[in-house]
């Protein structure tokens, strides 16, 4: 790459509605010029979930203003942009449709270059916004919609090392919470509850503890812990329950990402062994503390981008399209928007327990 790149990022694929200037130097280094998020948790919290519905109206309602205030913040014009970067999925459709409509038609009017960014790659590459992160990594992506192990060789290769067989590790906390009465999202909600309580005192089911490779599997767990909720009537017990609850997800976490360390630093004998963990969940401080055990037992550094943007931005997104410029990617007008769109396709098309369903190759 010979020059710096300015790339406005556009994220609108769950429900946040979010704009980001990022500018990619031509010796790798990355400045975050503004990073604009609009949630929507006030229009989704009396559902205890995200309606898909709602979330693409007030995509359409908010994607100008948010978009503008980030132009601004970075002090900048459009004719200042090298590119625009939009997700183009996996998500919820109707919203993708948004943020890439816009992010094509700023492309169109402005004769820019556009950028289809998968929304897995921009989680991927999240870490390398605020620290020096060369590829390859290992990168354990844990959020609402996604929960799998990738080996990140470089931007645009991927390799799926598992993947979740049922709910991702966000769901299973926001389900859980939901069962224990708790406010969506429940993830920080749980978190909070735990504080102080017992983990040991609700004995939780440990998934695919003997099988072979890197799957995750939630569903024991949610039914288990949907079970005790009803038991519990003291505040004391809904705190051990909660972290009960915290301490099984990240468990499980920690054995899928000990097993999959063993066999990457086999496959990469030699050189520097990197372990990020990205998404929502990556917030969370036992999941996180876990972790880092594992990766100080297996001689990995260990890296977590900022809380900001761990839960979904548009910053990973405008860096994500910014590398892929720098190495003359960008994608044609007509790109469509996806629903389902594994990062890792032959993986995704090899592995059929993960090809149908709701979740389906998403997940
Ligand atoms: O990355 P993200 O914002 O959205 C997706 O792409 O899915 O992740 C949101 C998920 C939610 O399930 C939320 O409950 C979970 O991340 N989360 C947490 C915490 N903060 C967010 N889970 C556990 N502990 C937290 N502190
Ligand atoms: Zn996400």
């Amino acid at each position: 790459m010979s020059q710096t790149l300015t790339v406005l990022g556009l994220e609108t694929s769950c429900d946040e509605t979010a704009a980001s200037v990022v500018r990619l130097d031509a010796d790798g280094a990355v400045e975050v010029l503004s990073s604009v998020i609009g949630t929507q948790f006030a229009q989704h919290a009396p559902y205890g979930g995200v309606v898909p519905e709602i979330a693409a109206r007030a995509h359409v309602e908010t994607i100008d203003a948010v978009a503008a205030q980030a132009m601004q913040e970075a002090g900048l014009g459009y004719g200042d942009l090298s590119g625009v970067a939009a997700t183009a999925g996996p998500g919820l459709v109707g919203g993708v449709m948004v943020g890439l409509s816009f992010g094509k038609a700023v492309a169109l009017s402005r004769g820019l270059p556009l950028v289809a960014v998968n929304h897995l790659e921009g989680h991927a590459v999240s870490a390398r916004l605020t620290a020096d992160i060369p590829y390859p990594f290992l990168l354990l992506l844990v959020s609402g919609g996604h929960c799998q192990l990738l080996a990140v060789e470089g931007i645009g290769a991927c390799r799926r090392l598992g993947s979740t067989i049922d709910d991702a590790a966000g769901e299973a906390f926001d389900k859980i919470a939901k069962s224990m009465g708790l406010p969506y999202p429940g993830g920080p909600a749980l978190e909070k509850l735990a504080e102080g309580g017992d983990p040991a005192a609700y004995d939780l089911p440990r998934a695919l503890l003997g099988r072979q490779g890197f799957d995750f599997s939630f569903s024991g767990l949610k039914t288990a812990a949907a079970r005790f909720a009803a038991t519990v009537t003291t505040e004391a017990q809904r705190r051990d329950l909660a972290a009960a609850v915290q301490s099984a997800i990240a468990r499980q976490l920690s054995e899928r990402t000990d097993k999959a360390m063993a066999a990457y630093a086999a496959e990469h004998a030699g050189q520097a062994l990197r372990f990020v963990v990205a998404g929502g969940v990556a917030a969370n401080k036992t999941v996180r503390a876990k972790l880092q055990e594992t990766a100080a037992k297996h001689g990995f550094s260990f890296d977590a981008p900022p809380l900001a943007y761990c839960t979904d931005n548009a910053a990973m997104i405008a860096l994500a399209g910014a590398e892929r410029l720098a190495l003359g990617i960008s994608d044609p007008l007509d790109a469509v928007a996806r629903p389902r769109w594994p990062l890792d396709a032959e993986a995704a098309a090899s592995n059929p327990t993960h090809a149908f369903g709701r979740k389906g190759a998403k997940a």
